[in-house]
């Protein structure tokens, strides 16, 4: 790793962006981020790029070198949409995938490519053709935390904050009371706990919130009386079953913002309560901290010799991405 000064140029071009992170970035800390800050934020202009961050970006990313953050579906959105000729994704490879299937022309970069997912890795394209072959006439609804293989052989893509949705219309659409959804066997049975369509399963977890158990949130409602749980549908049912409210991560970010409960804990990755908090010091968050190892491979340097460097690119076989496309277009065109 390089290492920037921290000259008075630094310190008065980032300070700004430091009183918005004090209450969660510790002082000693920003001499060593704030030269990589500014650093990031010059590059990006002369290369015409954009820093897309997932809310699982920890707070000197999400904060203060970030051109848009959101969950899984914004992003999305958003590499659909961006005029910046390059996209940094500050995020693991499946959501740098999305974006260059959504934006070809576009150059998508990702600071490290071992930035992966343990839901991603539970299936292959292959899989599906098997899992189709079992199930003929059903429809393949795919989580977005999968390869471009795996949404190349599926009929619509959905991500936490849409599944219900998803599920729905494309059983209306297909005519079936029953449709496979791969591969979040959690996710699954949480979207099928809220609705009356049927879901054919796959083995696949999230590393991160398979770890939750509702037993910790029993513990934390005896801790903390009067205290709202709020989880990821990735946890286990029996944990979602726990919580006062199940969504995205954005729909956890709204849900406290809508909300402002006095105090909250968010059962889900370690950073995104830092992040919420920054927005809302009135709120008492009680933080459990599981990581997501993929997600923090993104860091400061990373993004920045990923624009010095233009690397690593990530690229998508032209016949894998057209068919891959089709699947998530339908999904964003899903209200
Ligand atoms: P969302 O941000 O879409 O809720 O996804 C959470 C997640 O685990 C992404 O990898
Ligand atoms: Fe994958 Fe879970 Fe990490 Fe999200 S938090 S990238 S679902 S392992």
């Amino acid at each position: 790793m390089e290492v920037l000064a921290y000259t008075p140029q630094v310190a008065a071009a980032t300070a700004g962006l430091y009183d918005k992170v004090a209450k969660v970035v510790p002082e000693i800390e920003w001499p060593v981020f704030a030269p990589y800050v500014d650093a990031i934020n010059r590059l990006k202009k002369q290369r015409n790029a954009v820093v897309l961050a997932h809310n699982y970006m920890t707070p000197e990313i999400f904060h203060c070198v970030a051109d848009f953050v959101g969950d899984s579906l914004a992003l999305a959105r958003e590499a659909a949409k961006t005029d910046a000729q390059v996209i940094v994704q500050a995020g693991v490879h499946f959501m740098a995938e999305t974006s260059k299937i959504l934006s070809p022309e576009k150059i998508v970069l990702i600071p490290d490519m071992r930035a992966g997912c343990s839901l991603a890795a539970s299936i292959t394209g292959a899989d599906v053709r098997l899992l189709k072959q079992k199930y003929p006439g059903l429809p393949v609804v795919t989580y977005v935390n999968t390869s471009a293989d795996v949404k190349a052989e599926s009929d619509v893509c959905c991500t936490s904050s849409n599944a219900k949705a998803v599920v729905e219309e494309i059983a209306r659409e297909f005519g079936v009371d029953t449709v496979i959804m791969i591969p979040d066997k959690y996710l699954a049975r949480n979207v099928a706990a809220k609705t009356g369509v049927k879901v054919i399963t796959w083995e696949g977890a999230c590393e991160v919130h398979e770890r939750f158990t509702a037993q910790e949130i029993r513990d934390y409602r005896a801790a903390h009386p009067g205290i709202v749980v709020l989880a990821h549908p990735e946890c286990p049912p029996d944990v979602v079953a726990e919580a006062d409210f199940a969504g995205s991560t954005a729909a956890m970010i709204n849900y406290v913002g809508d909300h402002k409960p006095q105090r909250v804990v968010m059962i889900t990755e370690c950073s995104m309560s830092d992040n919420v908090a920054v927005e809302h010091p009135d709120v008492d968050f009680v933080r459990p901290c599981n990581l997501c190892p993929h997600m923090k491979r993104i860091t400061l340097d990373g993004i920045l010799h990923s624009l010095q460097t233009m690397t690593f690119e990530v690229t998508v076989p032209a016949d894998v991405a057209a068919r891959a496309k089709k699947p998530i277009d339908r999904m964003l065109a899903i209200k």
